[in-house]
């Protein structure tokens, strides 16, 4: 074969081997990392582990002293509520599927337990037995790490 023929051909196909890898390499991404994935660092999900811990540990200790008629109590422990609703969302990288799979798989019922231990505690007389659902739910997850 005449030489620059060759090395012609040589470099079409070079083309063809880069442009088919790189249309390979998107499709890829766009499968393991589709629009509504987060991603989130061991250290990231560990902090708002110890987060939620305390949290935990404050209501705990609200929920032990508070009395039915005590709306100031009520208010901080909604407001603690809150806050272990804001981390356990993070957690679930805002509703989407992530890296963290036992997380991501379990996450959502912890949050909506959260819901109805703050409806409840919002009622009037509050009612905190529901937050032991919360309480529980932590170690319901890690039972399958
Ligand atoms: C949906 C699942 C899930 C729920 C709910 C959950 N955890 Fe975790 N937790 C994990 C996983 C998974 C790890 C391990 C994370 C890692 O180190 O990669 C972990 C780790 C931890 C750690 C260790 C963090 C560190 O520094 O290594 C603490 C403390 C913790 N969780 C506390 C809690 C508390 C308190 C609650 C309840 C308010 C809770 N977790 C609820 C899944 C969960």
């Amino acid at each position: 074969m005449n030489p620059s023929l060759w090395r012609v051909k040589s470099i079409a196909l070079l083309i063809v081997v880069v442009v088919v890898s790189i249309i390979g390499c998107a499709q890829i991404r766009e499968l393991t990392y589709p629009e509504d994935f987060t991603y989130l660092e061991k250290k990231e999900v560990e902090a708002l582990m110890q987060r939620m811990g305390q949290s935990i540990g404050k209501l705990d200790q609200l929920v032990a002293k508070a009395s039915p008629s005590d709306a100031s109590q009520q208010q901080k422990i909604i407001a603690e509520l809150n806050k272990v609703e804001g981390f356990a969302t993070r957690l679930s990288g805002g509703h989407t599927q992530t890296n963290q799979f036992v997380i991501s798989d379990h996450i959502e019922g912890f949050i909506s337990d959260i819901g109805t231990a703050k409806m409840f505690a919002n009622l009037n007389p509050p009612r905190y037995d529901k937050i032991a659902y919360v309480t529980s739910g932590c170690e319901g997850c890690h039972q399958f790490q």
